[in-house]
């Protein structure tokens, strides 16, 4: 066995304004240091092989699947988990939690923080995609429950209800 596999890195980063800092295993990917060391158990695990998205999350500002990075690659980054989308001026839903819960976007919500990341992200490349472009832009994606329908709604809801809902976008 490779013995740097078992090595130990300091991780720092900021998570959802807050300097994080922790001694993990070197192999340690981001959603687990997300979920194991932080506590933020918001971002899922679906397949932790880059199949499902709904371990998304913002690095520096963009949309990954954080079970695609390493935490010590995301170390001196900036990471946003849903934890943190959900502070805004409306009632505590930001615009596309809004629409998501307006539109029904969700059932068992285990896809939900994933997809709620990704169209955000949607929404900053194209603040106003059509059906198609959604459709697009969430294929990174999966959900289980919804076929999909209500999400491309909620997704079309957002878009028209503009950035000036939501804290940040
Ligand atoms: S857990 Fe990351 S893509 Fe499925
Ligand atoms: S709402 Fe259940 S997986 Fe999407």
């Amino acid at each position: 066995m490779d013995p740097a596999r078992n090595t130990d890195v300091v991780v720092d980063l900021e998570v959802n304004g807050r300097s994080e800092v922790r001694t993990v295993p070197a192999r340690t990917l981001l959603v687990h240091f997300l979920r194991e060391n932080l506590g933020l158990t918001g971002t899922h695990v679906g397949c932790d092989t880059t199949q499902c998205g709904a371990c998304t999350v913002e690095l520096d500002g963009v949309a990954v699947k954080s079970c695609t990075v390493l935490a010590a690659q995301a170390a001196g980054s900036t990471v946003r988990t849903i934890e943190d989308a959900s502070a805004s001026t409306d009632g505590g839903l930001d615009r596309v939690q809004r629409a998501f819960w307006d539109e029904h976007g969700l059932q068992c919500g285990f896809c939900t923080p994933g997809m709620v990341l990704a169209v955000r992200q949607l929404l900053r490349d194209n603040p106003r995609p059509t059906d198609d472009e959604i459709r697009h832009g969430i294929d990174g994606n999966l959900c289980r429950c919804t076929g999909y329908q209500n999400i491309v709604a909620a997704a079309r809801k957002a878009a028209e209800a503009g950035p000036t809902m939501a804290k940040a976008d």
